[in-house]
């Protein structure tokens, strides 16, 4: 099983979005996929059309006592499944204050055989909550808006890692991508010196993604020939190598 996560300090910066797009890439490749909400705003839960919902609350979630059949839901897409969040997963941050390194990962003992795959959705909060998921998982990607202020925030939270010897690796990826500002072009260029791990498909700025609200499903379910279905693919494919899935 592995795990990775849709992170940055940033908002707003496109980490629903590709977490639900990539999960769904996964799923339909054939890997068996959990999608694991863990932004109390519940828009994944709400892009896969599920009630923002964890049954049993939050506490047994986190002490490994829920009953996953009913914490964890299935989706109208075969090979994924959701694990919701709801209001309630503010809470989480507290109690896993509480817990070891790699608690979240634990939290999973029971159903790890069942996925090969885990794509979390993180808020974009630095918590306890995130410290956690940093010993957690594979690797962080962060989603990047190619402009001067996301590169400072890709440099902070490899300092923050650096300095609390967090080895987890950072690979970042452009979204929201517009080639016709020069700025944009410049930064996707230049990305690969400074950050060498980037995953170098970029996801363009496109209304079918935007769509995502209203139609509640991936890109893949209602435009799969669009240009940002194909990038979102493509980003798959190179995460899927490096995985080693
Ligand atoms: N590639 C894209 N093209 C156009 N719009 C996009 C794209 N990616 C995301 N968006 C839009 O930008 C907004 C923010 O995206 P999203 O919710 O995925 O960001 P986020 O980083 O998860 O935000 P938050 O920090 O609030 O959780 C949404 O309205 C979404 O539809
Ligand atoms: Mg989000």
């Amino acid at each position: 099983m592995r795990m990775v996560s849709l992170y940055s300090i940033k908002g707003g910066v496109g980490k629903t979005a590709s977490a639900v797009n990539l999960a769904a890439e996964a799923a339909h490749k054939g890997l068996r996929v959990l999608l694991w909400d863990l932004d109390p705003q519940a828009a994944t839960t709400f892009y896969l059309q599920i009630k923002p919902r964890i049954r049993g609350g939050v506490e047994k979630l986190v002490k490994g006592k829920s009953s996953w059949d009913k914490v964890i839901r299935t989706t109208s897409l075969e090979n994924l499944d959701v694990l919701p969040a709801s209001l309630a997963s503010r809470e989480m941050d507290q109690l896993l204050e509480k817990r070891g390194t790699s608690h979240l990962r634990q939290m999973l003992k029971e159903v790890r055989k069942e996925y090969d795959l885990v794509v979390l959705d993180c808020p974009p909060t630095l918590s306890h909550l995130s410290e956690n998921m940093f010993t957690s998982v594979d690797a962080l990607l962060v989603p990047m808006v190619p402009t001067t202020l996301s590169l400072r925030t890709l440099e902070q939270l490899q300092k923050f890692l650096d300095e609390h010897d967090l080895p987890c690796p950072l690979w970042p990826f452009v979204t929201l991508a517009d080639r016709r500002r020069s700025m944009h072009v410049e930064i996707i260029n230049n990305l690969g010196k400074d950050w060498p791990l980037r995953l170098s498909t970029v996801i363009p700025a496109a209304s079918v993604v935007e769509r995502m609200g209203v139609e509640r499903a991936p890109v893949r379910e209602f435009a799969p020939a669009s240009p940002a279905c194909r990038a979102y693919e493509s980003l798959w494919s190179e995460l899927h190598q490096r995985l080693q899935l």
